[in-house]
């Protein structure tokens, strides 16, 4: 079903399809513990009925209507304590993508949800495997909504119900791939502080008041940064506080 013409050096140019699976994240774990696979492997899926999310959640995808895939990368260049340099990498290629559709409104919600105004349009789940100080292995798994017009929650949207057509899922995987080897390319060249950069312009409320849900207790802080463990940084009435993805949730 997926033809791989992205113009990559590595990234996709293995493509495993199945015509579906649990998890494509589990199905590329256990691909790449069976043999070795070599590194940018996309392991992708037209239905996944399974589909993990963060903080234990799950990922529904109506079947043949979206993107559903994972991207087995090899960063061992990068120390445990850097790992979130992978989130930053992937939301940004997300976000690369939706700016090349002209999108307006795009935004990253930390940690790396991405968001067209209040809406949802793509969930990543990255998961790493750690030997001695660096990352051996990491499994970037990507949910984007393509054509899918209806969902059971408000909150979510689709390219299709944003710009009024449908797209070719095979062109659209090619495109996102593209933007995806860029970015990693940009880390493993070192340029983690440029990237850092990108990410804090191209987050939700980045220096901006927002109102955020801790211990069942509403409070607003401005977000100031994030650090290298990808600990949000507010600042709450002149004091600096760290929270991590489980403290904290955003009140939109
Ligand atoms: C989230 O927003 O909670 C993250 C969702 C991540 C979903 C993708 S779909 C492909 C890959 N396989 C999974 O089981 N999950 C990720």
């Amino acid at each position: 079903m997926y033809k791989f013409l992205a113009k990559t050096l590595f990234v996709g140019q293995r493509l495993i399809f199945v015509p579906e699976c649990q998890s494509t994240n589990s199905l590329a774990v256990e691909l790449a513990s069976k043999s070795a696979l070599p590194e940018g492997t996309v392991v992708i899926t037209s239905n996944q009925f399974a589909g993990r999310g963060q903080r234990g959640n799950t990922w529904q995808a109506t079947a043949g209507m979206n993107l559903t895939f994972s991207v087995l990368l090899k960063p061992s260049f990068l120390s445990v304590k850097s790992q979130f340099a992978l989130t930053m990498v992937t939301s940004l290629s997300v976000f690369d993508f939706l700016e090349e559709k002209k999108l307006d409104g795009v935004k990253i919600k930390w940690p790396n949800d991405i968001l067209v105004g209040k809406k949802k349009i793509c969930g990543m789940l990255i998961e790493n495997s750690i030997q001695g100080e660096t990352i051996n292995q990491s499994i970037v798994g990507i949910g984007l909504n393509i054509n899918q017009t209806e969902f059971s929650i408000s909150t979510a949207t689709s390219l299709s119900i944003i710009c009024g057509k449908n797209f070719d899922l095979n062109d659209e995987l090619n495109l996102l791939l593209e933007k995806l080897e860029k970015r990693y390319l940009q880390l493993r060249s070192g340029k983690q502080g440029e990237l850092k950069e990108e990410y804090l312009q191209n987050l939700l409320s980045f220096n901006q008041k927002q109102k955020f849900i801790s211990n069942e207790i509403e409070f607003e802080g401005v977000i100031k940064t994030v650090n290298d463990s990808g600990e949000l940084i507010l600042n709450m009435s002149g004091d600096e506080k760290s929270f991590s993805l489980k403290e904290v949730n955003f009140v939109l």
